[in-house]
């Protein structure tokens, strides 16, 4: 562990009684879904038992029906976290065609995480809102928030990131952002959907801390403290009962503990029994199966209480008055993609570039006249928006990391040439479950060096597409694909000046291109701006400021769930295979893999925690980026003040460039009686410097937010004693700590 300055700064405090009870989430909003009680009440008195159970299912492949007879417009769905999905027919999964579909490509979310940046994420959020409104949407099917528990999680590049408070807080600024623009958020998917791999029936078995601390934690920020009107029943089952009817997580955690007053929507063919609505679902999607015509007989058997479909009508007219509908004719009239959006999205796509080496100051790239660069890859031309299974973008446009190269380059006379250099996945390759780990294509890898060179300076595009990492199944490995390997081994023999951008959403083993990489740049699935955002950090224009929402092991088998022995089995049988194929080809949601069982046997130890907690050293840890600035910490102060830790500190930028600095508070508790993680990440602020200014940081941490959830009394719990608050650059960068009593 890299230690700058060492402060330890031992604040007394009252000690209080031994533990004391807590809650998790700091405030809990008063529902602004609570405004028209008597209302509803009126109109649900009016309603007959097949108008309300026509509300509790898909009417198309995205709304759920109103009551038109008493002017109860119907609800539309935005699918994608990360972007409005362009136009479906009614009842499948085939494109409408229309011309003013075409929206704006946000980053996607583990990028979004990368920032760090919780206004950033209101931007989003509300940038989502106004393409959803101009699409007459009510409601998007985001954020999505599981965590990362697993390196090769097929959806990985779409959920934020491994660490709860991280997510949380970004889940919370998208929600704020998205609701305070007229438009609801669905949480998704609620909950413990971590892998990709046989979905729709595995069986999640965890215990009841690392539930509450690590997977239900951002989904309790985002209903307490933004007052997310919608949420995602996930696909799979947590202990024997699956998520859609499970009266424990819809009810008893999300209604009665956290007070959340919205709907819950089933994910995509993952209800399975009628009786879904007395544990807490409102609406099955996109068919109505289970609450349809099956329900109202339930209902008029006796089987199911009308009392429970009231409920669950109030809920959704909550949400149905509190949105505010857009008429038909005023929908889907200008091109849904508008400049304030992509400048959003620019803006966070800049934010989320993280560098995570530069020797020689080899970065940013020094645009002399006359000079020459080879833009190496096939990731320098793809696009990313609309690949894969699930959600993905339409778009108005797309800049590739190419397009944005030559601008920055051509302005300054520079030369920039291309070579693809390796072989892009494609989707008919992953139709026929062709690998995308094989060796380098010859004659591609020879243009490649031929290129590298004549060129004073390669920057070399590697990394995945959305073909390889998919919603619907996970990867089998986090090597590189295509031969990346060794592309880059040969270009090293004939220009060791190479620069690797690492287009993905999820973690690579990038021992190798380390290796032979003066400088190493993350780069996501950046949006339809994410080519200039990567050519004005590669160039300076920008200095970096992403930092890794995720740990980059050395190696899978360094991941706490491979080195456990529990990672998903995912070996087909040949049965199971043919059942896969139907499953990727034909888009059924309702063929699913048979059984499987996920062991969550490492507990709270999920990513950072694991690796810091056993001593493994990663390639590059959680928190990590560097930036073309320097800074310095200095001055740290702690203190227990009421129910609060108060923590200051001073940061000077002593760099020559501005830059913005993503300070990272992260608290251990070394003396506790109980099993924890080394330390867990507690604040962060991103906080933006000229060179050579500084400020001072003052962060307030409530005592609450380090409370555990107490498995015997089945609550939160404070722990008295020594609370070590290390303040720093990333999790293996702390730059100074400081001791308080708790
Ligand atoms: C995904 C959801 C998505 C839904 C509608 C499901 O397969 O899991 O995230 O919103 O499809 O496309």
């Amino acid at each position: 562990m890299k230690k700058g300055i060492k402060l330890t700064a031992i604040v007394g405090a009252a000690l209080l009684a031994a533990c004391s009870p807590a809650k998790q989430a700091e405030e809990t909003k008063v529902s602004a879904l609570l405004q028209h009680e008597d209302s509803i009440t009126k109109i649900i008195e009016q309603m007959t038992l097949e108008e309300k159970v026509n509300m509790l299912h898909g009417k198309t492949m995205f709304s759920s029906a109103g009551v038109e007879r008493l002017g109860i417009p119907d609800l539309y769905y935005a699918d994608g976290p990360f972007g409005i999905r362009e136009e479906l027919e009614a009842k499948s999964w085939r494109p409408l065609g229309l011309t003013t579909d075409s929206a704006t490509f946000f980053p996607t979310g583990s990028a979004l995480a990368a920032t760090w940046d919780k206004d950033i994420a209101y931007q989003y959020g509300k940038g989502m809102a106004i393409e959803a409104k101009l699409r007459g949407k009510d409601m998007i099917l985001g954020p999505a928030m599981n965590i990362q528990r697993l390196p090769t999680g097929g959806r990985t590049y779409e959920y934020l990131s491994e660490d709860p408070y991280l997510s949380g807080q970004l889940a919370l600024g998208y929600t704020l952002g998205a609701q305070d623009n007229g438009v609801a958020v669905c949480l998704k998917h609620y909950a413990l959907n971590n892998q990709e791999t046989r979905r729709g029936t595995v069986d999640v078995q965890v215990s009841d801390r690392a539930m509450r601390e690590i997977y239900l934690a951002p989904f309790e920020v985002a209903v307490r403290e933004g007052d997310a009107y919608g949420v995602m029943a996930a696909y799979n089952k947590v202990r024997g009962k699956w998520c859609s009817e499970n009266e424990f997580l819809l009810t008893q955690v999300l209604r009665d503990e956290w007070g959340f007053k919205g709907i819950v929507i089933s994910d995509w063919g993952g209800t399975h029994n009628a009786k879904a609505v007395v544990a807490g679902l409102n609406v099955e999607m996109p068919s109505e199966d289970f609450l349809g015509p099956t329900l109202v007989d339930s209902v008029k058997a006796g089987v199911i209480p009308e009392s429970a479909i009231n409920e669950r009508v109030r809920e959704l007219l909550r949400v149905r008055l509190a949105i505010e509908p857009v008429p038909a004719d005023k929908a889907n009239q200008v091109v849904t993609s508008q400049p304030a959006q992509q400048k959003i999205s620019y803006d966070v796509a800049t934010k989320s570039i993280v560098l995570l080496k530069n020797d020689n100051h080899i970065l940013p790239v020094r645009l002399e006249k006359g000079k020459k660069i080879a833009v190496i890859g096939d990731n320098a031309t793809a696009t990313q928006a609309l690949r894969g299974i699930g959600a993905g973008v339409k778009v108005r446009y797309e800049i590739t990391p190419l397009m944005g190269l030559l601008r920055n380059c051509r302005a300054a006379g520079v030369e920039v040439k291309f070579a693809q250099g390796y072989k892009g996945y494609t989707a008919m390759e992953r139709f026929q479950r062709v690998s995308p780990y094989h060796e380098a294509d010859k004659k591609l890898m020879d243009e490649a060096v031929a290129l590298a060179k004549e060129c004073d300076l390669v920057i070399f595009v590697a990394g995945e597409n959305r073909d390889i990492e998919t919603e619907g199944s996970d990867r089998t490995c986090i090597d590189m694909p295509a031969g990346q390997n060794e592309v880059i081994q040969k270009i090293a023999e004939v220009n060791p000046n190479i620069v690797t951008v690492v287009v993905a959403g999820a973690p690579l083993d990038l021992r190798v291109i380390d290796q032979y990489s003066k400088a190493l740049v993350y780069s996501w699935y950046n949006g339809t701006e994410g080519g200039h955002a990567l050519a004005d950090v590669l160039t300076g224009v920008v200095s970096p400021s992403g930092r890794l929402p995720f740990t980059l092991p050395k190696q899978l088998n360094d991941s706490p769930a491979w080195s456990l022995g529990v990672a998903p089995d995912n070996q087909l049988s040949a049965e199971e295979r043919d059942i896969f194929e139907d499953l990727v080809a034909q888009r059924d949601r309702s063929v699913q893999l048979p059984g499987g069982t996920a062991d969550y046997k490492e507990g709270l130890l999920v990513g950072y925690r694991w690796f810091s907690t056993k001593n493994i050293a990663p390639l590059y840890a959680f928190g990590h980026g560097l930036s073309y600035a320097t800074f310095e910490y200095s001055n740290l102060k702690a203190a227990v003040k009421g129910q609060h830790i108060e923590v200051s500190f001073s940061l000077k930028n002593t760099g020559s460039c501005d830059a913005d600095e993503v300070a990272q508070v992260y608290v251990g508790r070394p003396d506790s009686k109980i099993e924890r993680p080394k330390f867990e990440l507690k604040d962060f602020c991103r906080v933006a410097l000229k060179a050579g200014e500084s400020k001072t940081v003052s962060l307030t941490i409530p005592v609450s937010r380090l409370a555990h959830w107490d498995e015997a009394s089945n609550g939160w719990k404070v722990e008295n004693g020594a609370a070590v608050i290390h303040v720093g650059s990333a999790s293996d960068d702390f730059k100074a700590d400081a001791t308080v009593q708790i």
